[in-house]
C-alpha cells in the first residue's frame, strides 16, 4: 500500500505538537510504519530539500530544519500522499484552511510545522533517504474496520 514521508519540523517539536499531529494521522486511519526523533546535519537537510536549492529562501529553510530535533515518520494507507498533504494544509499558513495542521497551528511560511511528500515518487525517494533501515513492517488489526 502507498506510503508517504512526514516530518514534524523543529518548531512543531519545540511547541509540543508531536502528539496532536500523530493523532490526526492515526485517527484518519493511516498506519505508522516508521518514527524517529533526530537532529539532521546541514548536508542532509540540503539533500532533502535539493529541489529548492535555487530558491532565495533555501539557506533560511536549511537553518530552520537543522535548528532542533525533528520527528521523521513513514505513514501508510490508500492515497496517503495526497490525503496527507490535505491534512497538512497549504504551504503558506495564511492560505491553509482551518482544520488543517498548518491552518490550525502555524502563521509564517518559514515556520509551518510539518513536511509531507508531494508525490508518490518523492515519497519513495524521501523514505529511502530518511529510513535507509527500511520502514517497520507490521499489520494493524484495524484493517477490516477501515477498508471495505
Ligand atoms: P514541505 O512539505 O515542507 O516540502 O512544504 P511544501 O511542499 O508545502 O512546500 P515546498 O516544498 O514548496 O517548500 C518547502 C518548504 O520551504 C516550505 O514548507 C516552507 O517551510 C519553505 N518555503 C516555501 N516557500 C517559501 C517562501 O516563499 N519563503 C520562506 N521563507 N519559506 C518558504
Ligand atoms: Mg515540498
Amino acid at each position: 500500500m502507498e506510503q508517504t514521508f512526514i516530518m514534524i519540523k523543529p518548531d512543531g517539536v519545540q511547541r509540543g505538537l508531536v502528539g496532536e499531529i500523530i493523532s490526526r494521522f492515526e485517527k484518519k486511519g493511516f498506519y505508522l510504519k516508521g518514527l524517529k526523533l533526530i537532529n539532521v546535519e546541514r548536508s542532509f537537510a540540503e539533500k532533502h530539500y535539493a529541489d529548492l536549492s535555487a530558491k532565495p529562501f533555501f539557506n533560511g529553510l536549511v537553518e530552520y530544519i537543522i535548528s532542533g530535533p525533528v520527528i521523521a515518520m513513514v505513514w501508510q494507507g490508500k492515497n496517503v500522499v495526497i490525503t496527507g498533504r490535505k491534512i497538512i494544509g497549504a504551504t503558506n499558513p495564511a492560505e491553509s484552511a482551518p482544520g488543517t495542521i498548518r491552518g490550525d497551528f502555524a502563521i509564517d511560511i518559514g515556520r509551518n510545522v510539518i513536511h509531507g511528500s508531494d508525490s508518490v515518487e518523492s515519497a519513495r525517494k524521501e523514505i529511502a533517504l530518511w529510513f535507509p533501515e527500511c520502514p517497520f513492517n507490521w499489520q494493524s488489526c484495524l484493517h477490516p474496520w477501515i477498508y471495505e
